[in-house]
């Protein structure tokens, strides 16, 4: 494995053994000691057919499936010739078995006035009653299944009803983080030709509005020159921020709804019928568009949520997952894992600071939240932002904690495991993908003893293992590639648009032959996420991060392609090579080096500081702020191969600051390119 270049600096021996229920409030653990894991694992690889068939009766269908499965690699097709409907299940199956009254969602706005922050509750029933009757506004502007509905807006619960009623008429959805630019929605509605746009005025974000229609119309403008028109735009009222109109193309929520019916039957989907586009990056050219299928995501995040948040109904939990609904983690576990689940699932609007660092505590304690699921790059600012926020406030609700998004290092699993889990609740570090479409390898609360820093055992129905090129397993301790052997209900179902990249991306890595499937080596049977890891002698994974050109910064993916080509771009910049650094809250961090040219090569430490914060800007416009560069540096040239490649892994040490740069750079085509980089000016 030396040509990857992994190399594990991580030893962590402390362990924890998972808590009694009592000790967290928990009624009981689903799963509750290794030897039920072990034999649910060992079942659901021996019998996937079995195991999942089993699960997948739990839920509603309008015509029960033939067969569970078939893999013909890549292609993997679940619960063939069923028909199920996911807001159906989400919804109405609540509502059908006579327990419409429950809590489906609990929402609280950002803007806390005099009486206290906004909180809406929403039952199965009103949740039903929303969604059909959006529904029906949809298919008045003429939506039909299989159309591509765009969605971006804030975290209001109309963005789930969106989500929902598309799934409710088999429109497929693609939502945009609200954090994103013109630019990204431009992209992401060219790709999947999408001509109806749903949003709000504005999003509250720690005490401003985010202008979410003006991008719109901006993106709408940009669009209609390139010759993509975009028939109706739908608007919901929120912050009643200044917008435009355009008569014609744009219509009130309000309105719309208002004079739709009540009434709107759920479409009877195939079990392969497309459920939603989700844009991720990859290591190279635009944002990958990547599909996800009704049945086979619906009893995966049904059967993940359920088990590794120890979901119980009507056991006063109240679940809560602090992403945006923008990114996968909101898709799989703020609506579809587990509105089926039938526990309350909170939303919230706005920003953990605001209007001061201890808002998710008060939030906990207000709602009484059971489960809490966060991102590391999150904890790592509440640990800056001080001890005293969470301990101002009554935890005690708290049963399972739950971190995604990037390895996260030990002292921030210990500081969450003491500050907010009291040392009482177990921590379930959850590693998975949007192409995953949910938890792949997760501690299960009640039975797996968890280690800071491991994300411990696959899920079931997971064949994880450590590998190198030629499929050959690494013994414990040896870094390497990271594979899943066989397929899974939610595996993405291909690249929108772009099959030779699904299978180049996805199903090429490993040159192996598995006699459990019929195709020979290509393209593989096995399916490759891109990220090294290894395991200890426990056979537990550790994750050690992305082995292609992704960065992964607070928990979100970007291509640093994306980057290099915002830079680019700009005027100023012929050339641009970016790479990740170590970032104390970020986790990862964004390093640009940039080659100006010469018209534009600034005059002076302070011309330098004004081109580097006009690149900052621009690259927030082309993309979001997210991916904003934390450091830029003007070079004369980049380091380059003799073949022409920038050397990538020597811009790494150079960002992350390593004095010696202690690699082989024999390939190097010019050796004073190195010196002076390091020279550059940083900041
Ligand atoms: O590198 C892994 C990292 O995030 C990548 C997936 O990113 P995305 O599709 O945006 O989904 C994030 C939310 C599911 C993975 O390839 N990653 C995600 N979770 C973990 C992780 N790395 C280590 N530990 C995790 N728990």
């Amino acid at each position: 494995m030396a040509d990857t270049g992994i190399e594990s600096v991580l030893s962590e021996n402390r362990v924890f053994d998972p808590p009694a229920p009592e000790a967290v409030g928990a009624p009981r653990w689903l799963i509750s000691s290794m030897d039920e894991y072990r034999a649910m694992h060992e079942r659901s690889l021996r019998d996937p057919e079995g195991f999942w068939g089993e699960i997948a009766r739990e839920l509603h269908w309008f015509q029960p499936f033939e067969r569970v499965l078939e893999f013909n690699p890549p292609d993997a097709r679940w619960f063939i010739g069923g028909r199920t409907n996911l807001c159906y299940n989400c919804c109405d199956r609540q509502v059908d078995a006579g327990l419409g009254d429950q809590t489906a969602i609990v929402w609280e706005g950002e803007p806390v006035g005099a009486d206290g922050p906004e909180i809406r509750r929403l039952t199965y029933r009103d949740l039903t009653l929303e969604t059909a009757r959006l529904a029906n506004a949809l298919k008045s502007l003429g939506v039909r299944k299989g159309d591509v509905v765009t969605i971006y807006m804030g975290m209001v619960p109309e963005l789930a009803i969106a989500c929902l009623a598309c799934a409710r008429i088999g429109a497929v959805h693609s939502v945009i983080f609200g954090g994103f630019s013109a630019g990204a929605i431009v992209d992401r509605v060219l790709d999947a030709d999408s001509r109806v746009i749903l949003t709000c005025d504005g999003a509250w974000r720690r005490g401003s509005v985010v202008p979410l229609k003006d991008n719109v119309d901006a993106a709408c403008k940009t669009l209609a020159e390139q010759g993509h028109e975009v028939s109706h735009v739908l608007t919901l009222r929120r912050c009643n921020n200044e917008i435009a109109w355009h008569d014609g193309r744009d219509h009130d929520w309000h309105e719309m709804t208002r004079n739709a019916g009540d009434e709107c039957p759920c479409e009877p989907m195939d079990s392969e019928d497309m459920l939603f586009l989700l844009y991720t990056s990859g290591s190279t050219g635009k944002p990958k568009g990547i599909r996800h299928t009704t049945a086979g995501y619906m009893v995966y995040t049904y059967t993940t949520s359920r088990y590794v948040f120890n979901l119980i109904p009507d056991a006063d939990q109240v679940f809560w997952c602090t992403a945006d609904i923008g990114w996968i983690t909101g898709h799989s576990y703020i609506i579809y894992g587990i509105l089926p689940n039938r526990v309350p699932t909170l939303m919230y609007e706005g920003a953990p600071n605001h209007p001061a660092p201890d808002r998710f505590w008060e939030i906990v304690e207000r709602h009484r939240v059971t489960q809490f699921y966060t991102a590391p790059t999150a904890i790592r600012a509440f640990m800056k932002w001080g001890d005293e926020h969470p301990a101002r406030h009554d935890l005690t609700s708290l049963q399972v904690l739950g971190t995604v998004g990037e390895p996260i290092n030990p002292e921030a699993w210990m500081w969450y495991r003491k500050h907010i889990g009291r040392d009482r609740c177990p921590i379930v570090d959850t590693w998975w993908q949007t192409e995953t479409g949910g938890h792949m390898i997760t501690p299960l609360p009640g039975a797996t003893p968890t280690k800071p820093g491991s994300c411990t055992l696959p899920f079931f129905g997971i064949d994880a293992a450590i590998c190198d090129d030629e499929g050959n397993e690494l013994p414990n301790g040896s870094g390497g590639l990271l594979a899943i052997r066989s397929p899974w209900p939610s595996m993405l179902r291909g690249i929108h648009g772009d099959r030779e990249r699904f299978i180049e991306t996805y199903w090429s890595r490993f040159k192996v032959e598995d006699p459990r499937y019929p195709s020979p080596s290509s393209p593989s049977p096995w399916y490759f996420p891109g990220d090294g890891a290894k395991r200890d002698s426990d056979g537990y994974f550790w994750i050690m991060g992305r082995v292609d050109d992704v960065i992964n910064v607070s928990g979100h993916r970007l291509g640093t392609m994306e980057v290099e080509s915002a830079l680019v771009s700009h005027e100023a910049v012929v050339e641009a090579a970016v790479v990740g650094m170590p970032h104390e809250i970020k986790g990862t961090g964004i390093a640009a080096f940039c080659t100006l040219s010469p018209d534009h090569t600034p005059d002076g430490t302070e011309a330098a500081e004004a081109l580097k914060d006009a690149l900052r800007a621009h690259v927030a416009s082309e993309i979001g702020a997210i991916a904003k560069p934390d450091q830029i540096r003007f070079t004369d040239a980049l380091p380059k191969t003799r073949s022409g490649k920038i050397m990538r892994r020597l811009l790494r040490s150079i960002a992350a600051g390593e004095q010696e740069v202690n690699q082989d750079t024999t390939t190097l085509e010019d050796y004073s390119v190195l010196a002076k980089l390091r020279e550059s000016d940083e900041g």
